[in-house]
């Protein structure tokens, strides 16, 4: 994150409009963190208001996944005709507006419709927020910005879910714990919006839009040395000449639609693990077996912020495969583990032995470890890594409507599915995808690691197949090319 950047203007420093672009990122992804997170420690209050049942808590919480979808769908139109700047306003105000018109309890059908908007934020925002980053910070910090996202969804998730249970802790009334609960997003969302004004264009839409002047213009307030610019703006020139992005088309290409399979199986498995049954309904699965408070409500969380940071560096050291099965047999494991707890307390519902909560603890923690460490940054970027440059947008746009359609699936059916099927079926369902997900891995998933997206990209082309694509071409006639 940012490390090593100094103020100021000189060379080798960055200046102080760099800073505000990344604190800019760093909301985006707070946002989406700050929206994916605040079920956990929010439901029993919303559900003491607001009256709505098992289902009803899942159709609300699922609703965000379809505004998700439908953004991540738009999102690529908005950023291209309204301009990346533009778009991240928008997606700051209907943050904005849509949890400050929830902080003020409307009926259920409109916070519901609110949850969308949301979600539609969140969609809209998970596409342009990198893509802006990409475009305008300074190539020596864009890759400590991609992974600065994957932290501050993180962070979102466990600062909604620590804000919301000292709330609720402190304001039992929910007519005055719920509205806190909602402007503590509205809080943030309004510092993107308003922060969003400061910041310049992205110089490439503006090339891209024919308005070199303007262009050079920001490039001048992000670089230090006319140097600098001259190169920054004869690279985006080239890139303009080069392949540009393809149409929907693009799929029936044998090539493409290989590798578009992959990414959207690797998007299906990372929801189908059950990640967000743990984020979004840990608290409810922790009191069915009887335990409650802080350590209910923070575990999951916590472990979830705390181990995403090695995996930034595991990534690069261990591999994306290697992470890919680690983490899907840790899950794999302590979701059996916990199945055969609950099917014990079923068993004995009136005495919950101590060995069976620390079992389902252990579980809890251990199954994020798992996932933190692995399914939830690869998944993302392998995603952003195997698809050729004229597909990028096509291919990424896919891929996280996928992501979407199953997190939706997960939250909209798993507390019912235990209702129906008793408390430890989905354990040994999501445990079933974790075996499914590690034979996929071996089968098909290529090691991406130390491999330029040129060289990827030219093996795609020469029909190798798909675990190989990630070995360096024999031929040495593909120039790589900085992306
Ligand atoms: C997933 C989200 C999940 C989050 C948890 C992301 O990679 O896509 O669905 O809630 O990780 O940290």
């Amino acid at each position: 994150m940012m490390v090593g950047a100094k103020s100021g203007g000189s060379s080798g420093g960055y200046k102080r409009i760099v800073y505000i672009i990344c604190a800019v990122a760093a909301l985006g992804g707070l946002l989406f963190g700050l929206d994916q997170g605040f079920i956990a420690n929010s439901l029993a209050t919303i559900e003491e208001h607001y009256h709505f049942g098992v289902q009803g808590g899942e159709r609300y919480s699922a609703i965000l996944a379809t505004g998700g979808i439908v953004g991540a769908l738009l999102s690529g139109i908005f950023a291209r005709f309204l301009g990346r700047k533009r778009s991240l306003l928008f997606a700051g105000f209907i943050f904005t507006a849509a949890s400050a018109i929830s902080a003020m309890l409307p009926s259920f059908p409109v916070l519901s419709a609110c949850r969308f908007v949301l979600g539609f934020g969140v969609g809209v925002a998970s596409f342009v927020v990198p893509l802006y980053l990409a475009e305008t910070a300074p190539a020596s910090i864009r890759g400590s910005m991609g992974t600065l996202f994957q932290l501050m969804i993180t962070i979102g998730i466990f600062l909604i879910a620590l804000t919301n249970v000292f709330i609720a802790r402190a304001f039992t009334n929910p007519s005055t714990s719920l509205p806190l609960m909602f402007l503590t997003i509205t809080l943030f969302a309004a510092m993107m919006f308003f922060g969003g004004f400061i910041l310049p264009e992205s110089p490439r839409w503006l090339m891209l839009k024919r308005r070199k002047e303007q262009a050079i213009a920001v490039l001048q307030k992000t670089m230090n040395t006319q140097q600098e610019i001259d190169t920054e703006i004869e690279e985006i020139e080239q890139a303009l000449h080069g392949p540009q992005g393809a149409g929907i088309g693009i799929v029936l290409q044998g090539y493409f639609f290989k590798v578009l399979l992959v990414g959207v199986l690797l998007q299906m498995f990372q929801q189908l693990v059950g990640i967000n049954m743990m984020i979004y309904y840990s608290p409810t699965i922790f009191g069915y077996a009887g335990m409650t408070g802080l350590l209910a409500a923070m575990t999951v969380p916590t472990v979830n912020m705390l181990f995403t940071f090695p995996a930034i560096r595991l990534v690069e050291k261990w591999g994306r495969k290697k992470l890919l099965y680690v983490g899907a047999a840790c899950m794999m494991v302590t979701m059996v583990a916990a199945g055969l707890a609950f099917q014990s307390v079923a068993a004995n519902p009136a005495v919950i032995s101590g060995t069976v909560k620390a079992v389902l603890l252990a579980s809890a923690v251990i199954y994020i470890f798992g996932f933190a460490v692995s399914w939830g940054p690869v998944a993302w970027l392998v995603c952003s890594e195997i698809f050729p440059l004229e597909g990028r947008e096509v291919g990424m746009t896919i891929t996280t409507m996928v992501n979407w359609t199953f997190a939706g699936l997960v939250m909209g059916n798993a507390l019912s599915f235990m209702k129906a099927h008793g408390n430890a079926s989905i354990f040994y369902v999501f445990a079933g995808f974790c075996v499914l997900a590690i034979v996929f891995v071996a089968m098909f998933v290529p090691e991406t690691k130390g491999i330029t997206l040129e060289e990827m990209e030219f093996n795609l082309k020469n029909g190798v197949p798909l675990r190989k694509l990630g070995e360096r071409p024999a031929l040495q006639n593909v120039l790589p090319r900085s992306t």
